[in-house]
């Protein structure tokens, strides 16, 4: 595991986003986020999910959170435009972006890949990045130390058969990583990515169905890398992909 020892009030006056914040690592990061002192902002597809992570985090008196319902598959430029407007004029700043929502899509030989999951696989984990990097980072270098996260996979350096579209999506967010972190270099913004590796969440039993969950990482053992990236212990790192086991 990426070893980093918490400090429990690291995040706070820190406003954070987390993209796929109602369920797996997205769910679990945005709750550690809370309980380290960020005001978090829980952005993610199914409103019910969100508003459970919304009512754990009150029923924990922490800072209350704000809730971004909005689909990536169909969201719009003006969208994450607006959105990064409306986080401006509430929080003044955003503090870090935790890029985290993707789709797997479907494990299929390369020659049997259809076309509306590619489509789809790249609309969310690649085009979606982008607009919402794009549309972020003005709001981003409003703070003083300003952190964006992409989520990578072993996948993402490493093509492995079978996994195509969900392969190739992610070896496109560290180029995206790669670009943002080149660009702002030398400014308040630090961009990198994240492999979370193996850990136990509805996306990974949907790639394994057969495997021994016990013997997975949980979303809570990989948090010190998460922690760490969005605190101001990480000022200086830019433009790397960190395993966080
Ligand atoms: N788990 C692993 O072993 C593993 C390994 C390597 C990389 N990763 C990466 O880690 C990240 C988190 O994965 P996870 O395992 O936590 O996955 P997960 O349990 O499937 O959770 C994914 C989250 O993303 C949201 N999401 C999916 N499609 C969306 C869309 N179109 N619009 C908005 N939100 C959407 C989901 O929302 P709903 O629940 O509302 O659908 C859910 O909250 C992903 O980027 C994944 O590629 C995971």
């Amino acid at each position: 595991m990426f070893d980093y020892s918490i400090n429990e009030n690291c995040l706070v006056n820190k406003t954070i986003l987390v993209t796929g914040a109602g369920a797996g690592i997205g769910k679990e990061a945005a709750l550690t986020f809370a309980k380290l002192g960020a005001t978090v902002i829980l952005l993610g597809k199914t409103v019910s999910k969100l508003e459970s992570v919304y009512d754990e985090i009150i029923a924990l008196d922490l800072a209350e959170p704000a809730i971004i319902p909005l689909d990536l598959k169909g969201a719009t430029k003006k969208n994450y435009l607006d959105m990064s407007a409306t986080i401006a004029s509430q929080f003044g700043k955003l503090d870090g972006a935790l890029l985290n929502a993707s789709m797997l899509g479907e494990l299929t030989p390369f020659t049997q890949i259809h076309e509306q999951i590619f489509e789809d696989v790249m609309k969310v984990n690649v085009t979606a990045q982008y607009l919402l990097a794009q549309a972020l980072i003005p709001t981003l270098q409003l703070a003083e130390h300003a952190s964006l996260v992409f989520t990578s996979s072993s996948v993402g350096s490493q093509g492995r058969a079978f996994w195509g579209p969900y392969s190739v999506s992610k070896f496109a967010t560290e180029g995206i990583m790669q670009v943002i972190a080149d660009e702002y270099e030398n400014s308040n913004l630090r961009t990198n990515a994240i492999n979370p590796g193996a850990t136990n969440t509805a996306m990974r039993a949907s790639a394994y169905p057969a495997e021994d969950k016990e013997k997975l990482a949980t979303a809570a053992d990989i948090m010190p890398l998460y922690v760490y990236l969005m605190s101001n212990d990480s000022v200086t790192i830019n433009g790397q992909t960190i395993n966080a086991q």
